[in-house]
């Protein structure tokens, strides 16, 4: 693995190795002293050229627990502004010696062009691109599956995968790039992916993809599922109406106060995830977002545990096997 560009192109073997090691680096976040600092002396650059809350700050976290030298790049107040391309912008990054780059961009296959263009030859970390991947998410969302499992049935998430778990993905797929890495890891990971949405809110090609889609959601909950993750509507990238009124659509499509009830008199313990931001009210009800069901703060933790998990694999060339194999089980200060 020499970058995370998308979630498609992990084997089982890699995304259980990452997961492993994220496992490993949630007991680091655990210590009085939250530091592994492997990367010390290395620089992580962080080009942001798109908005973010969560992942920007969880892999800045990530590189400081690390012990990463770290350079944050927005573009905004920066001479993009002014023109200045991506590869320029890249090179003159990588002229002051970086040793990585996480990168954001709203066009899809960005970080994919900055790593195989040949600018540069440091290991590049899709921080999620246009419509495209957004692989850390997907990576922390298994993660929160795997600790969703082992509280239910005590299966050790060490090692291993979601076989069998059945996993909704719910709302606006068609501009979603956490459905698409969701989709490809949790396949790999040999969990059932759902899609409900309305039509409008679906991919064209969607019929080539690994998912059964539905159009209804009290129908799919009535079929049983392990987790609904709940999308966020993504008004920045909607340029016509795809659906007809926000009531209408949170009637239909969000997980309101009368659906989740619902889903709790059922008796299954449903995991309710959001990659977040929330538009409470719309694609998820507050009843529901702060429910003793909901693992969103869970997936923000599991965000740093797995950066600090890629980071270290992909700058490090190491599998991590080497921190929490049963003769090195001790977290190192
Ligand atoms: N989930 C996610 O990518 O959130 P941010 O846009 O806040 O980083």
């Amino acid at each position: 693995m020499r970058h995370l560009l998308d979630t498609k192109e992990l084997t089982r073997e890699e995304a259980i190795s990452i997961l492993d090691t994220a496992d490993y680096m949630a007991e680091v976040g655990r210590q009085e002293v939250k530091k592994l600092p492997v990367l010390q002396g290395r620089t992580v650059v962080n080009l942001f050229f798109e908005d973010s809350t969560r992942t920007r700050l969880s892999f800045e976290t990530a590189e400081k627990r690390l012990g990463a030298d770290i350079i944050n790049f927005a573009a905004k107040g920066s001479s993009v502004s002014k023109g200045e391309s991506l590869k320029d912008t890249a090179q003159t990054l990588a002229a002051i010696n970086a040793d990585a780059f996480v990168i954001r961009h709203s066009a899809s296959g960005a970080p994919q062009r900055l790593a195989e263009a040949g600018w540069t030859n440091i290991p590049v970390l899709n921080a999620g691109d246009g419509t495209h991947a957004h692989p850390t998410q997907a990576l922390l969302d298994a993660m929160t599956l795997r600790q969703f499992q082992h509280q239910l049935s005590g299966i050790p998430t060490q090692g291993s995968a979601l076989e069998g778990m059945r996993v909704a993905i719910v709302g606006d797929i068609l501009h979603s790039r956490v459905a698409r890495s969701n989709l490809w890891l949790l396949h790999t990971l040999g969990a059932e992916v759902i899609f409900i949405a309305p039509p409008t809110l679906l991919p064209h090609d969607i019929d080539h993809w690994p998912v059964q889609v539905y159009y209804n959601f009290d129908q799919a909950l009535a079929h049983g599922v392990d987790a609904v993750m709940l999308l966020r509507i993504q008004k920045e990238r909607m340029n016509a109406a795809f659906f007809p009124s926000v009531e209408e659509y949170a009637r239909l499509w969000g997980l309101t106060p009368e659906r989740f009830k619902a889903l709790e008199r059922s008796g299954e313990q449903t995991a309710v995830l959001h990659p977040g931001p929330m538009n409470r009210g719309l694609e998820i009800s507050s009843l529901a977002a702060d429910s003793s069901q909901s693992w969103v703060l869970r997936q923000v933790n599991n965000g740093v545990s797995v950066r600090m998990a890629v980071l270290y694999m992909l700058m490090t060339g190491q599998d991590g096997s080497e921190l929490y194999s049963s003769n090195n089980t001790q977290i190192h200060p």
